[in-house]
């Protein structure tokens, strides 16, 4: 039940959107909620708020978003926001007897601020029998809220102030999290999350129906959140086995993915004459991984492993454009470098040769390569570029 309270009646058009992968979130959420934003900010690395119209409709199919609250901050001081907030609130309050505040961008002392404010609001609105939740981490997981453990208010600092709201709406991780256990091939050592790979296709922006080539597709993770999104897919990779994974991934999503359809080819993605008929809509790839560091490189050493990868970019960009649908967009994964010297190294893209541009959405002006943040990896992380081809 992804909506924890109506989604229809939201008490205004600010929320806060809790994010997944930082600014890759980001781009996503503008990407799908394009036209209806009007206003975007990044508060803090996990906090975007939004002035979003037309409610929370559409929140369902963004992948990078954990949960949204709505804000309301017509106040000027915590304490009057809360007694509104709690106020208009009590009925669900009552009902679930339990409330908890998850605190991004804020230390214990701001943390507790906010909490000490709530139970006063909870007391003022004589509120009885209702306990304070104290999450660990300070955050309630998606999984507490889906369970409704409490009833959670997101609080964060922005510009020397604390924006309060309750979470409305948390996406369930179920469904991505058994597409990565239960899928027959799993090859953690290359593949993206089940996540970050729909949330790459969903910057693509295509509709059902439309075509999708990934012409490094290793396991399949993108072709099979392509699946799920009811896409054409069509699949590239030059190694055998990789192939075999992913026709054992695409046979296994299209036994429960209604609508989409694949095609898995083996062959150069630097050469896709004769294996991509036409021109397709999106292209979303990752085509190189560099090797797992066991240590920071220097920025020397970081450079030559870029060299070395730079060619395979440049020649497969080449043809990817020369398929691409115009006004079709491309999203392509980098790797990036933490080096000794305190650096993130990304590797760079050169495409205005290929008649491509920047991908900007909107509001927000988007600067490339776009790091994907919380990842777990350690020295090497990966970061995003989104190209749309010129009409
Ligand atoms: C980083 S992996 C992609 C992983 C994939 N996204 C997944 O989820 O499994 C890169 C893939 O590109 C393939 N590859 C490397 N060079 C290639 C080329 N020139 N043409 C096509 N595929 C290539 C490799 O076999 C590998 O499977």
């Amino acid at each position: 039940v992804p909506f924890l309270l109506p989604p229809t009646a939201p008490r205004s058009d600010r929320l806060a959107a809790v994010l997944a992968f930082g600014e890759t979130s980001v781009l996503e959420a503008c990407a799908v909620l394009s036209g209806r934003i009007s206003g975007a900010e990044v508060a803090c690395p996990r906090i975007l708020t939004l002035r979003l119209a037309g409610g929370l409709a559409g929140a369902q199919s963004i992948a990078g978003i954990h949960k949204l609250a709505v804000l309301i901050s017509e106040h000027e001081t915590l304490e009057a926001e809360l007694d509104d907030l709690v106020q208009s609130l009590s009925r669900e309050i009552e009902r679930l007897r339990r409330v908890a505040v998850s605190g991004y961008c804020m230390d214990e002392a701001e943390y507790e601020d906010v909490v000490q404010a709530l139970l006063t609001a909870v007391r003022d609105a004589g509120l009885r029998k209702v306990r304070l939740l104290r999450p660990s981490g300070n955050e309630l997981k998606v999984d507490q809220l889906l369970g409704r453990e409490a009833l959670d208010f997101v609080a964060f600092k922005n510009k020397g102030r604390y924006l309060v709201g309750p979470t409305s709406y948390v996406r369930s991780p179920s469904p991505m999290r058994e597409r990565g256990t239960k899928r027959p091939s799993r090859r953690p050592e290359i593949s993206l999350s089940p996540r970050l790979a729909r949330t790459l296709v969903n910057i693509s922006g295509v509709p059902k129906g439309a075509t999708l080539l990934d012409p490094f597709c290793g396991a399949g993770t993108v072709l099979v959140e392509g699946m799920f999104a009811s896409l054409r897919c069509i699949g590239v990779d030059s190694s055998v086995p990789r192939l075999r994974e992913a026709r054992e991934n695409m046979r296994w999503a299209s036994r429960q993915a209604k609508g989409g359809t694949y095609r898995l080819e083996l062959g150069d993605a630097r050469d896709l004459e004769g294996l991509v008929e036409g021109q397709v809509d999106a292209v979303v790839t990752e085509p190189i991984l560099l090797p797992l560091l066991n240590a920071r490189p220097s920025m020397a050493t970081a450079h030559e492993m870029f060299e070395r990868a730079q060619s395979v970019y440049a020649d497969s960009l080449g043809e990817m454009s020369r398929v691409l649908k115009p006004g079709g967009r491309m999203v392509v994964v980098v790797p990036t470098v933490a080096t000794i010297e305190g650096d993130d190294l990304s590797m760079e893209l050169q495409v205005d040769h290929l008649g491509l541009r920047p991908y900007q959405p909107g509001p927000i002006h988007v600067g490339y390569p776009v790091p994907v943040s919380f990842e777990s990896t350690r020295w090497v992380k990966r970061a995003v570029y989104a190209f749309e081809s010129r009409a």
